[in-house]
């Protein structure tokens, strides 16, 4: 077993690595970051949705010892993300609200990069799963926290 040396949420930690041990393995197990959720656990419906260099990745399908870029977790972007998490309450965005943490960091990140449009948001998305609701809830509290930010 070996150390890896991470940056999660602005903090150096420094965690062990064993053969393929995934990101989110080590967030929720060893790093008690526990809002990074897995539900298929293979890469397909991006449940556990972190930021990797300010990019939406998912944590369940990223071996650790090849994160090299800063991790930032939904705990992280708690603050960023405000607006954000209030609009997906204001919408009825969610219901079991597993898939939630996912959503709300992966639109933390469309929210930094300026994109409100309709169309743009909805594909940017389209990678996290919701069994929940339909999908236009969510959509129109991203679009709507988007705008508010403008
Ligand atoms: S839990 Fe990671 S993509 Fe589904
Ligand atoms: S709110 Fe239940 S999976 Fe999305």
């Amino acid at each position: 077993m070996g150390e890896h040396r991470l940056v999660v949420n602005g903090e150096p930690v420094s965690v062990a690595v064993t053969g393929l041990r995934s990101l989110a393995e080590v967030l929720r197990a060893e790093l008690g970051l526990t809002a990074t959720k897995v539900a298929c656990g293979r890469g397909e419906c991006g449940a556990c949705t972190v930021l990797i260099g300010g990019e939406p990745r998912m944590a369940c399908s990223t071996p650790v010892v090849l994160v090299r870029d800063e991790v930032e977790t939904s705990e992280g972007l708690a603050r960023e993300s405000e607006s954000l998490r209030r609009s997906f309450a204001d919408h009825g965005a969610f219901q079991c609200g597993f898939c939630t943490p996912g959503q709300v960091v992966h639109a933390t990140a469309l929210l930094r990069q300026g994109i409100r449009d309709r169309e743009r948001v909805r594909h940017a998305l389209s990678g996290n799963i919701c069994r929940c609701t339909g999908y236009q809830a969510i959509v129109d509290c991203v679009v709507a926290a988007a705008e508010e930010r403008t």
